[in-house]
């Protein structure tokens, strides 16, 4: 283990803290290949430290981003946009919250500038950092709950925003809770019998809904917002 692997001996102890190194990071992206090439594959990172897994995938998808869409900025763009909104953290510390934001801000902003020769308009940039705070969550990946500033739970549930584009660039968002989205399906009979014991109707339970054409239960949005430009995302709420 070298150096950079941890940061102090009390924050491996308490937190369990150790960074992997570069070479064991490649090679486990390396294990799902074609899911780090594709630029609209979902990745959640439960315990992503300053974002070295996530920092990897965020460059690979930027890669094929850049294969694809050189030509024109703005397709890169959106497609730059598009890889950012894939990508989902947790971490129970606030620095490493802060520094994978500002880590993956900085790839992206990096790239953005040598693919297209100059900076991303503000609103870009703006939206960039937007989504970036909703997808890296401080929280506690195992009780699911947002976390303080110093790792104590809070009533809040960890929310996770959904992002597709629809109608070229507008952007839809809804929220899930990420304590929903991990259960299983309450079409299962075990699961039924289960929630009545609790006098909880699944017909009416409230975090889930059948899905109008596939008609099996899926997590029900806690919150769902009207499609924006994807460069205004941050003026939706
Ligand atoms: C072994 S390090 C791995 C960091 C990163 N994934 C990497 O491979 O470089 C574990 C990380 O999990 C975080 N952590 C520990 N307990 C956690 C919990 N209950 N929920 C979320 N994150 C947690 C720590 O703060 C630390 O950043």
């Amino acid at each position: 283990m070298d150096n950079s692997q941890i940061k102090s001996k009390e924050r491996v102890a308490e937190r369990g803290e150790v960074f992997t190194a570069e070479r064991e990071v490649c090679a486990m992206c390396d294990l799902v290949k074609e899911e780090c090439e594709r630029i609209d594959s979902r990745f959640l990172e439960p315990a992503c430290g300053d974002g070295n897994f996530l920092a990897e995938i965020l460059r690979r998808k930027l890669d094929v981003v850049k294969k694809k869409y050189k030509k024109s900025t703005y397709e890169y763009e959106q497609n730059s946009v598009l890889a950012i909104t894939s990508i989902y953290g947790i971490d129970i510390m606030m620095d490493n919250v802060t520094s994978c934001r500002e880590r993956m801000y900085s790839i992206w902003e990096k790239e953005y500038k040598a693919n297209c020769k100059s900076d991303a308009n503000d609103e870009t940039r703006e939206a960039v950092k937007y989504i970036l705070s909703l997808n890296i969550v401080l929280g506690n990946a195992l009780s699911m709950m947002c976390v303080d500033e110093n790792g104590e739970d809070t009533d809040e549930p960890i929310i996770f925003p959904e992002w597709s584009f629809v109608l070229g660039a507008q952007l839809k968002r809804r929220d899930y809770r990420f304590d929903v989205l991990l259960k299983e399906n309450p079409d299962e009979n075990m699961y039924c019998d289960q929630l009545s014991m609790f006098g909880d109707d699944v017909m009416g339970n409230e975090n889930w809904m059948i899905d109008p054409i596939t008609n099996e239960w899926i997590p029900k949005p806690v919150r769902e917002f009207a499609p924006i430009h994807y460069r205004r995302v941050n003026e939706d709420e």
